[in-house]
This record gives C-alpha cells, sequence and structure tokens, in this order.
C-alpha cells in the first residue's frame, strides 16, 4: 500500500463505538482492592475515553455501565454502583456542558432509584445542545428488554389504528427501541476478555466489528483505544458482498 493510501485508511474512524466495560471487579482483586474501588477506577477510565473520543470527532459512543442482570449483585455492589453513578451525575454536568457532549441513555431507566433518574434526566436535558459527541449511557439495559418493549409499543400502536402491519419493516423497529436517534455501532469493544455480548445492543450490533481485549477496564488507557481504532481500520466490512465489489464498487 502507498503511503497515501496508509494515511486514507487511518482517517476512516468509526462514527459509533460501542464499549462493554468489563473487568473491574478483576482489576481491583489482583490488586487487592475492593470491588468498588475497581469500579471507581472504571469511572476515571471512561471519563479519559469520553474525553479522547470528544478530541477524535468520534460522534456516538455508548458505553455499557449497568446491564439487567446487574440487579441481581449482592445489593452492596448494586447501591454502591448507583452512588457512584449519582456522584457522576451531580459532578460532572458543566464538563459534559464545556466539551460539547450530549448524554442520553438506554435501558429500564424506571427501575433505577427515583434520585438517580432524576439526576440523569436533568444531565441529559441540560446537555441536550452539544453536538461534538453523543455519549450514551446504557443503564439498567438489558437488549431482550428493550426490544420486548418495542414490540410492545408497535402492537399497541398497530391496535391503536396509528400504524399498520404492513408499515413493519426493519426501519419501523429501529424507530421503536432505545437507540432510535443513533446510527448502529460500527465498533463494538469488550475489555476483559470475555467472548459474549452480555444481552448488549443484539438488534443493533448486527454489522458491528468486534474488538475484544484482555486489558481490565480500569486499564483501557488512550493507547488501547487506538489498538482498537487500528485493528477496526485493517477490517475490511463487507455486508455480505464480495471482497472484489468492495474494492471496485460498480
Ligand atoms: C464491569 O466490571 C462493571 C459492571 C458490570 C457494573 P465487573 O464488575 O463486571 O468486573 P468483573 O467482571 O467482576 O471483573
Ligand atoms: C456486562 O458485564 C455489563 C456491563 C459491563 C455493565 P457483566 O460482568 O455483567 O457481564 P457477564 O456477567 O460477564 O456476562
Ligand atoms: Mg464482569
Amino acid at each position: 500500500m502507498t503511503n497515501a493510501a496508509i494515511n486514507e485508511k487511518l482517517s476512516i474512524l468509526p462514527k459509533h463505538i460501542a464499549i462493554v466495560m468489563d473487568g473491574n471487579g478483576r482489576w481491583a482483586n489482583q490488586k487487592g482492592l475492593s470491588r468498588m474501588e475497581g469500579h471507581k477506577a472504571g469511572v476515571d477510565a471512561a471519563l479519559e475515553i469520553v474525553k479522547y473520543c470528544g478530541e477524535l470527532k468520534i460522534p456516538y459512543l455508548t458505553l455499557y455501565a449497568f446491564s439487567s442482570e446487574n440487579w441481581h449483585r449482592p445489593s452492596e455492589e448494586v447501591l454502591g454502583l448507583m452512588s457512584l453513578l449519582y456522584g457522576y451525575l451531580t459532578k460532572e454536568s458543566d464538563s459534559l456542558i464545556k466539551n460539547g457532549v450530549s448524554l442520553h441513555t438506554i435501558g429500564a431507566s424506571d427501575r433505577l432509584p427515583e434520585l438517580v433518574r432524576k439526576a440523569l434526566f436533568s444531565v441529559c436535558e441540560k446537555t441536550k445542545g452539544g453536538t461534538r459527541l453523543h455519549l450514551t449511557l446504557a443503564l439498567s439495559y438489558g437488549a431482550r428488554n428493550e426490544i420486548t418493549r418495542a414490540v410492545q409499543k408497535i402492537a399497541g400502536d398497530v391496535q391503536d389504528g396509528l400504524i399498520s402491519l404492513d408499515k413493519i419493516d426493519e426501519t419501523l423497529v429501529s424507530d421503536y427501541l432505545d437507540t432510535k436517534q443513533m446510527p448502529d455501532p460500527d465498533l463494538w469493544i469488550r475489555t476483559s476478555g470475555e467472548m459474549r455480548l452480555s444481552n448488549f445492543l443484539l438488534w443493533q450490533l448486527s454489522y458491528a466489528e468486534l474488538y475484544v481485549t484482555p486489558v481490565y477496564w480500569p486499564d483501557f488507557t488512550r493507547i488501547e483505544f487506538d489498538k482498537a481504532l487500528y485493528d477496526f481500520q485493517a477490517r475490511e466490512r463487507r455486508f455480505g458482498l464480495t471482497s472484489e465489489q468492495i474494492v471496485n464498487p460498480s
């Protein structure tokens, strides 16, 4: 490849990155710290990656922060995570506004404690003018729950005569999901080595490139993020076509 071709390839950045921020507990364990210390370090890592995405002008970042399954963790851990989230929401809103970040959320937010839910929606409202980076926190999120809620809404709208059955296509289904305002992720990253989706964005990830690193989330620095971007840039995204069709589009 010529230098120009290499530079062009390096300039291809994903528009939407979705991250499963996993491994806080193991990171803490290997250092002899509590799981909560791991989660705190995880928040710091997330703040740095949010800043970096803004600098790189990656327009959409979705972070899996708390799954619908995580409600079944020991209650002290759930409570600790909720108070960490509340602290983040009350502290960070000014810096989000300053950096042009708009905050969004996906998931069953009605299950969040009222205080957290109010703080969350207040920051989403305050930051809605931000256009540099759309940061989405997946909270109390499970893809099967999201799809089930969408099916309920679609069925309700059909029943009320707002839409007819023949109008249901892939675009309409996407528009009933929590992610309706966003493009599908083109890169999915999971830290800490697990090779599973864990109920994250099952519909939206249908053509995402997958990247798994053994690094625990608190150690996921800008350098680790760059490695994921380089890996992404080396992929040939064929979307079902042949390689020949991608190289020489007709
Ligand atoms: C990810 O780290 C954070 C949340 C799920 C909230 P974990 O807490 O899952 O860390 P491990 O997987 O136990 O190491
Ligand atoms: C997925 O991590 C959820 C988040 C990162 C918020 P988990 O640690 O909960 O996933 P499993 O249990 O390994 O599948
Ligand atoms: Mg985990």
